[in-house]
Protein backbone atom coordinates (compact mmCIF):
# COMPACT_ATOMS: atom_id res chain seq x y z
CA UNK A 1 0.00 0.00 0.00
CA UNK A 2 2.37 2.29 0.80
CA UNK A 3 4.66 1.20 -1.36
CA UNK A 4 2.23 1.70 -4.13
CA UNK A 5 1.82 5.75 -3.01
CA UNK A 6 6.01 6.08 -2.98
CA UNK A 7 6.07 4.96 -6.01
CA UNK A 8 3.76 7.02 -7.52
CA UNK A 9 4.54 10.32 -5.51
CA UNK A 10 8.03 9.59 -6.77
CA UNK A 11 7.72 9.49 -10.30
CA UNK A 12 4.95 12.15 -10.60
CA UNK A 13 6.95 14.62 -8.54
CA UNK A 14 10.18 13.75 -10.95
CA UNK A 15 7.82 14.60 -14.04
CA UNK A 16 6.39 18.06 -12.44
CA UNK A 17 10.53 18.92 -11.83
CA UNK A 18 11.55 18.74 -15.12
CA UNK A 19 8.45 20.46 -16.33
CA UNK A 20 9.08 23.30 -14.13
CA UNK A 21 8.78 26.69 -15.36
CA UNK A 22 10.62 28.88 -13.23
CA UNK A 23 12.30 28.68 -9.82
CA UNK A 24 9.04 29.65 -8.15
CA UNK A 25 7.77 26.54 -9.36
CA UNK A 26 10.42 24.41 -8.06
CA UNK A 27 10.16 26.12 -4.41
CA UNK A 28 6.11 24.97 -4.66
CA UNK A 29 6.97 21.38 -5.40
CA UNK A 30 9.80 21.22 -2.75
CA UNK A 31 6.97 22.70 -0.07
CA UNK A 32 4.41 19.90 -1.20
CA UNK A 33 6.94 17.25 -0.43
CA UNK A 34 9.01 18.01 2.41
CA UNK A 35 7.09 20.78 4.11
CA UNK A 36 7.69 19.68 7.92
CA UNK A 37 3.52 19.71 8.93
CA UNK A 38 1.77 18.64 5.81
CA UNK A 39 4.61 17.50 3.31
CA UNK A 40 3.90 14.20 1.07
CA UNK A 41 6.88 12.55 2.74
CA UNK A 42 6.02 14.21 6.41
CA UNK A 43 2.79 12.65 6.17
CA UNK A 44 3.66 9.18 5.18
CA UNK A 45 6.72 9.34 7.67
CA UNK A 46 3.58 9.77 10.66
CA UNK A 47 1.71 6.71 8.74
CA UNK A 48 4.85 4.52 9.19
CA UNK A 49 4.39 4.83 12.84
CA UNK A 50 1.29 2.04 12.55
CA UNK A 51 3.87 -0.38 10.53
CA UNK A 52 5.57 -3.79 12.09
CA UNK A 53 9.24 -2.91 12.52
CA UNK A 54 10.35 -5.24 9.61
CA UNK A 55 7.45 -3.36 7.07
CA UNK A 56 8.77 -0.15 8.60
CA UNK A 57 12.16 -0.84 7.66
CA UNK A 58 11.65 -1.90 4.64
CA UNK A 59 9.03 1.54 3.66
CA UNK A 60 11.64 3.79 5.11
CA UNK A 61 14.90 2.26 2.82
CA UNK A 62 12.51 3.18 -0.23
CA UNK A 63 11.29 6.18 1.36
CA UNK A 64 14.87 7.43 1.99
CA UNK A 65 16.00 6.34 -1.65
CA UNK A 66 12.44 8.53 -3.45
CA UNK A 67 13.74 11.17 -1.34
CA UNK A 68 17.07 11.58 -2.18
CA UNK A 69 15.98 10.95 -6.07
CA UNK A 70 13.97 14.02 -5.95
CA UNK A 71 15.95 15.78 -4.01
CA UNK A 72 18.62 15.32 -6.46
CA UNK A 73 16.19 16.39 -9.33
CA UNK A 74 15.19 19.40 -7.20
CA UNK A 75 18.62 20.20 -7.35
CA UNK A 76 19.68 19.68 -10.48
CA UNK A 77 16.82 21.48 -12.06
CA UNK A 78 17.79 24.96 -9.77
CA UNK A 79 21.07 24.72 -11.07
CA UNK A 80 19.74 24.92 -14.81
CA UNK A 81 17.34 27.72 -13.91
CA UNK A 82 20.71 29.60 -12.70
CA UNK A 83 22.41 28.84 -15.21
CA UNK A 84 20.05 29.63 -17.93
CA UNK A 85 19.42 33.28 -15.77
CA UNK A 86 23.46 33.85 -16.12
CA UNK A 87 24.12 33.24 -19.66
CA UNK A 88 20.85 35.42 -20.54
CA UNK A 89 22.51 37.82 -18.60
CA UNK A 90 25.66 37.69 -19.82
CA UNK A 91 24.20 37.87 -23.30
CA UNK A 92 22.04 41.24 -22.18
CA UNK A 93 25.38 42.78 -20.68
CA UNK A 94 28.20 42.06 -22.38
CA UNK A 95 31.18 44.15 -22.81
CA UNK A 96 33.86 44.03 -24.95
CA UNK A 97 37.34 44.54 -22.86
CA UNK A 98 39.38 44.65 -26.34
CA UNK A 99 37.64 48.45 -27.51
CA UNK A 100 39.93 50.87 -26.90
CA UNK A 101 38.40 53.08 -24.44
CA UNK A 102 37.18 56.69 -24.96
CA UNK A 103 39.27 58.40 -23.19
CA UNK A 104 38.44 61.74 -21.65
CA UNK A 105 36.31 64.05 -23.65
CA UNK A 106 37.60 66.70 -25.58
CA UNK A 107 37.31 70.54 -24.86
CA UNK A 108 37.95 73.53 -27.40
CA UNK A 109 38.60 77.01 -26.82
CA UNK A 110 35.73 79.56 -26.02
CA UNK A 111 34.69 81.84 -29.09
CA UNK A 112 36.12 84.78 -27.55
CA UNK A 113 39.48 82.88 -26.85
CA UNK A 114 39.32 81.66 -30.34
CA UNK A 115 38.67 85.04 -31.80
CA UNK A 116 41.23 86.69 -29.54
CA UNK A 117 43.94 84.16 -30.47
CA UNK A 118 43.46 85.23 -34.33
CA UNK A 119 43.89 88.38 -33.91
CA UNK A 120 46.59 88.51 -31.86
CA UNK A 121 48.74 86.10 -34.10
CA UNK A 122 47.80 88.81 -37.01
CA UNK A 123 48.97 91.71 -35.58
CA UNK A 124 52.46 89.89 -33.88
CA UNK A 125 52.76 88.94 -38.07
CA UNK A 126 52.40 92.71 -38.35
CA UNK A 127 54.99 93.52 -35.72
CA UNK A 128 53.29 94.50 -33.00
CA UNK A 129 53.61 93.61 -29.47
CA UNK A 130 50.78 91.76 -27.04
CA UNK A 131 50.21 93.80 -23.90
CA UNK A 132 48.45 92.97 -20.85
CA UNK A 133 47.01 95.30 -17.99
CA UNK A 134 45.11 95.03 -14.91
CA UNK A 135 41.58 94.73 -14.90
CA UNK A 136 41.27 97.00 -11.83
CA UNK A 137 43.14 100.12 -12.95
CA UNK A 138 43.81 103.53 -11.48
CA UNK A 139 42.02 106.78 -12.39
CA UNK A 140 45.03 108.05 -13.71
CA UNK A 141 45.33 105.34 -16.12
CA UNK A 142 41.98 104.80 -17.43
CA UNK A 143 41.11 108.62 -17.25
CA UNK A 144 43.32 111.54 -16.34
CA UNK A 145 45.82 110.36 -18.83
CA UNK A 146 43.77 109.66 -21.78
CA UNK A 147 42.64 113.14 -21.35
CA UNK A 148 39.41 112.48 -19.37
CA UNK A 149 40.35 114.77 -16.44
CA UNK A 150 38.14 114.74 -13.21
CA UNK A 151 36.09 117.38 -14.34
CA UNK A 152 35.25 116.05 -17.95
CA UNK A 153 31.81 115.46 -19.28
CA UNK A 154 33.06 112.29 -21.21
CA UNK A 155 33.64 110.44 -17.64
CA UNK A 156 29.61 110.16 -17.97
CA UNK A 157 29.65 108.52 -21.06
CA UNK A 158 31.54 105.11 -19.34
CA UNK A 159 29.25 104.25 -16.62
CA UNK A 160 32.40 103.58 -13.56
CA UNK A 161 32.24 100.55 -11.36
CA UNK A 162 34.45 102.43 -8.40
CA UNK A 163 36.26 100.45 -5.83
CA UNK A 164 35.90 101.93 -2.46
CA UNK A 165 40.33 102.52 -2.62
CA UNK A 166 39.84 104.75 -5.20
CA UNK A 167 40.72 102.41 -7.63
CA UNK A 168 37.94 101.23 -10.64
CA UNK A 169 37.27 98.37 -13.24
CA UNK A 170 38.55 99.44 -16.08
CA UNK A 171 35.85 101.03 -18.56
CA UNK A 172 38.34 100.26 -21.41
CA UNK A 173 41.40 98.66 -22.47
CA UNK A 174 42.55 102.28 -23.49
CA UNK A 175 44.91 102.63 -20.11
CA UNK A 176 46.83 99.45 -21.73
CA UNK A 177 47.69 102.55 -24.27
CA UNK A 178 48.94 104.43 -21.25
CA UNK A 179 51.02 101.69 -19.74
CA UNK A 180 52.61 100.68 -23.25
CA UNK A 181 53.71 104.38 -24.20
CA UNK A 182 55.70 104.32 -20.25
CA UNK A 183 56.73 100.76 -20.84
CA UNK A 184 57.95 100.76 -24.45
CA UNK A 185 58.38 104.19 -25.60
CA UNK A 186 58.16 105.54 -29.37
CA UNK A 187 58.04 103.79 -32.28
CA UNK A 188 56.11 101.17 -30.99
CA UNK A 189 53.15 99.37 -31.85
CA UNK A 190 51.44 97.11 -29.45
CA UNK A 191 47.80 95.59 -29.01
CA UNK A 192 46.01 94.41 -25.92
CA UNK A 193 43.40 92.39 -25.71
CA UNK A 194 41.24 92.09 -22.65
CA UNK A 195 38.18 93.05 -20.79
CA UNK A 196 36.49 95.37 -19.85
CA UNK A 197 33.45 96.45 -17.50
CA UNK A 198 30.65 99.42 -17.22
CA UNK A 199 27.23 99.74 -15.03
CA UNK A 200 25.31 98.70 -18.26
CA UNK A 201 21.72 97.54 -17.61
CA UNK A 202 22.50 94.00 -19.29
CA UNK A 203 20.24 92.91 -22.77
CA UNK A 204 20.97 91.61 -26.42
CA UNK A 205 23.29 94.06 -26.89
CA UNK A 206 25.16 95.29 -23.75
CA UNK A 207 26.68 93.17 -21.03
CA UNK A 208 28.40 94.34 -17.64
CA UNK A 209 31.52 92.26 -18.75
CA UNK A 210 32.81 92.88 -22.15
CA UNK A 211 36.24 91.97 -23.84
CA UNK A 212 38.18 95.06 -26.08
CA UNK A 213 41.15 94.87 -28.26
CA UNK A 214 43.25 98.00 -28.30
CA UNK A 215 45.39 98.85 -30.24
CA UNK A 216 48.44 101.75 -30.76
CA UNK A 217 50.96 102.57 -33.13
CA UNK A 218 52.98 105.55 -32.28
CA UNK A 219 55.48 106.83 -34.90
CA UNK A 220 56.50 109.37 -37.50
CA UNK A 221 54.05 110.54 -39.68
CA UNK A 222 51.40 108.45 -39.03
CA UNK A 223 48.33 109.20 -41.13
CA UNK A 224 44.65 108.03 -41.41
CA UNK A 225 44.91 105.98 -44.57
CA UNK A 226 47.91 104.01 -41.99
CA UNK A 227 44.81 103.04 -39.50
CA UNK A 228 42.24 102.59 -42.55
CA UNK A 229 44.68 100.28 -44.10
CA UNK A 230 45.03 98.13 -40.39
CA UNK A 231 41.55 98.35 -39.66
CA UNK A 232 40.63 96.88 -43.13
CA UNK A 233 43.31 94.02 -42.78
CA UNK A 234 41.80 92.94 -39.50
CA UNK A 235 38.34 93.11 -40.26
CA UNK A 236 39.29 91.28 -43.53
CA UNK A 237 41.18 88.71 -41.89
CA UNK A 238 38.45 87.80 -38.81
CA UNK A 239 35.59 87.69 -41.55
CA UNK A 240 37.37 85.96 -44.46
CA UNK A 241 36.06 89.09 -47.20
CA UNK A 242 35.59 92.24 -47.43
CA UNK A 243 32.79 93.99 -45.33
CA UNK A 244 31.03 96.76 -46.07
CA UNK A 245 32.32 99.74 -43.38
CA UNK A 246 31.82 103.45 -42.70
CA UNK A 247 33.65 106.35 -40.89
CA UNK A 248 31.80 108.61 -38.93
CA UNK A 249 33.38 111.35 -37.06
CA UNK A 250 33.16 110.16 -33.44
CA UNK A 251 34.49 111.97 -30.11
CA UNK A 252 37.14 110.35 -27.89
CA UNK A 253 38.90 112.86 -25.59
CA UNK A 254 42.41 110.73 -26.11
CA UNK A 255 42.27 110.71 -29.94
CA UNK A 256 41.88 113.91 -32.40
CA UNK A 257 40.72 113.46 -35.16
CA UNK A 258 38.28 111.11 -33.78
CA UNK A 259 36.63 108.03 -35.62
CA UNK A 260 33.55 105.37 -35.42
CA UNK A 261 34.29 102.51 -37.48
CA UNK A 262 31.13 100.85 -38.12
CA UNK A 263 30.33 97.78 -40.19
CA UNK A 264 27.35 96.59 -41.81
CA UNK A 265 25.63 94.01 -39.85
CA UNK A 266 26.43 90.61 -40.19
CA UNK A 267 23.46 89.09 -38.76
CA UNK A 268 20.69 90.83 -40.32
CA UNK A 269 22.24 92.30 -43.76
CA UNK A 270 21.61 95.71 -42.99
CA UNK A 271 17.93 95.18 -42.62
CA UNK A 272 18.24 95.95 -39.18
CA UNK A 273 17.58 93.46 -35.79
CA UNK A 274 18.02 93.51 -32.02
CA UNK A 275 21.89 93.31 -32.45
CA UNK A 276 22.57 96.51 -35.15
CA UNK A 277 19.15 97.79 -32.78
CA UNK A 278 17.47 98.01 -36.34
CA UNK A 279 20.03 100.29 -37.69
CA UNK A 280 21.63 97.88 -39.87
CA UNK A 281 25.39 99.00 -38.87
CA UNK A 282 26.73 97.70 -36.11
CA UNK A 283 29.39 100.21 -34.17
CA UNK A 284 32.65 98.04 -33.98
CA UNK A 285 35.55 100.33 -34.01
CA UNK A 286 36.13 103.50 -32.93
CA UNK A 287 39.34 104.90 -33.79
CA UNK A 288 41.47 107.73 -34.44
CA UNK A 289 45.14 109.81 -34.35
CA UNK A 290 46.40 110.13 -30.63
CA UNK A 291 45.82 113.13 -29.00
CA UNK A 292 49.23 115.23 -28.36
CA UNK A 293 48.45 115.46 -24.94
CA UNK A 294 48.37 111.80 -24.33
CA UNK A 295 51.68 111.48 -26.05
CA UNK A 296 53.13 114.28 -24.06
CA UNK A 297 51.93 112.83 -21.00
CA UNK A 298 53.32 109.99 -21.13
CA UNK A 299 56.66 110.99 -21.98
CA UNK A 300 56.01 110.91 -25.91
CA UNK A 301 57.15 114.79 -27.85
CA UNK A 302 54.09 114.89 -29.38
CA UNK A 303 56.36 117.28 -32.48
CA UNK A 304 58.46 114.67 -33.22
CA UNK A 305 55.89 111.71 -33.06
CA UNK A 306 52.55 110.76 -33.61
CA UNK A 307 49.97 107.70 -33.99
CA UNK A 308 46.62 106.27 -34.20
CA UNK A 309 45.11 104.19 -31.44
CA UNK A 310 41.83 101.69 -31.82
CA UNK A 311 39.52 100.00 -29.58
CA UNK A 312 37.91 97.14 -30.99
CA UNK A 313 34.65 95.56 -29.70
CA UNK A 314 36.07 91.85 -29.44
CA UNK A 315 32.51 90.23 -27.88
CA UNK A 316 30.60 92.39 -30.51
CA UNK A 317 33.10 90.95 -33.32
CA UNK A 318 32.35 87.41 -32.16
CA UNK A 319 28.56 87.72 -32.20
CA UNK A 320 29.39 89.42 -35.66
CA UNK A 321 31.03 86.46 -36.52
CA UNK A 322 28.83 83.56 -36.00
CA UNK A 323 25.67 85.33 -36.06
CA UNK A 324 24.63 85.50 -32.09
CA UNK A 325 22.23 87.59 -31.55
CA UNK A 326 22.42 87.75 -27.45
CA UNK A 327 25.11 88.86 -25.94
CA UNK A 328 24.57 86.87 -23.02
CA UNK A 329 24.91 83.80 -24.78
CA UNK A 330 29.04 84.58 -24.57
CA UNK A 331 29.24 85.53 -20.80
CA UNK A 332 27.19 82.28 -19.71
CA UNK A 333 28.89 78.92 -19.82
CA UNK A 334 25.84 76.74 -21.16
CA UNK A 335 27.75 73.97 -22.64
CA UNK A 336 24.44 73.29 -25.35
CA UNK A 337 25.63 77.10 -26.94
CA UNK A 338 29.49 76.58 -26.74
CA UNK A 339 29.78 73.30 -27.83
CA UNK A 340 28.85 74.73 -31.20
CA UNK A 341 32.10 76.30 -32.12
N1 LIG B 1 38.28 103.29 -25.37
C1 LIG B 1 37.22 103.74 -26.21
C2 LIG B 1 35.92 103.11 -25.69
O1 LIG B 1 35.92 102.04 -25.17
C3 LIG B 1 37.38 103.32 -27.62
C4 LIG B 1 38.55 103.93 -28.33
C5 LIG B 1 39.79 103.35 -28.25
C6 LIG B 1 38.40 105.07 -29.10
C7 LIG B 1 40.87 103.89 -28.93
C8 LIG B 1 39.45 105.64 -29.78
C9 LIG B 1 40.68 105.02 -29.69
O2 LIG B 1 34.87 103.71 -25.86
Amino acid sequence: MLDRRIQELESGSLARIRSARSPDDLEAIRVELFGRRDGAFTLIGKEMGRLKPDERRRIGLLLNAAKRNLEEALDLKKRQFADAELSARLDAEWIDLTLPAPGPRRGHLHPMTQIQRELEELFVSLGFTVLDGPEVETEYHNFDALNIPATHPARDAQDTFWLENGLLLRTHTSPVQVRGMEKLGPPLRMIAPGRAFRNETVDASHEHTFYQLEGMMVDRDVSVAHLLYFMRTLLAAIFKREVEVRLRPGYFPFVEPGFELDIRCVICGGTGCAVCKQNGWVELLPCGLVHPNVLSMSGIDPEQWNGFAFGLGLTRLAMMRHAIDDIRLLQGNDLRFLEQF
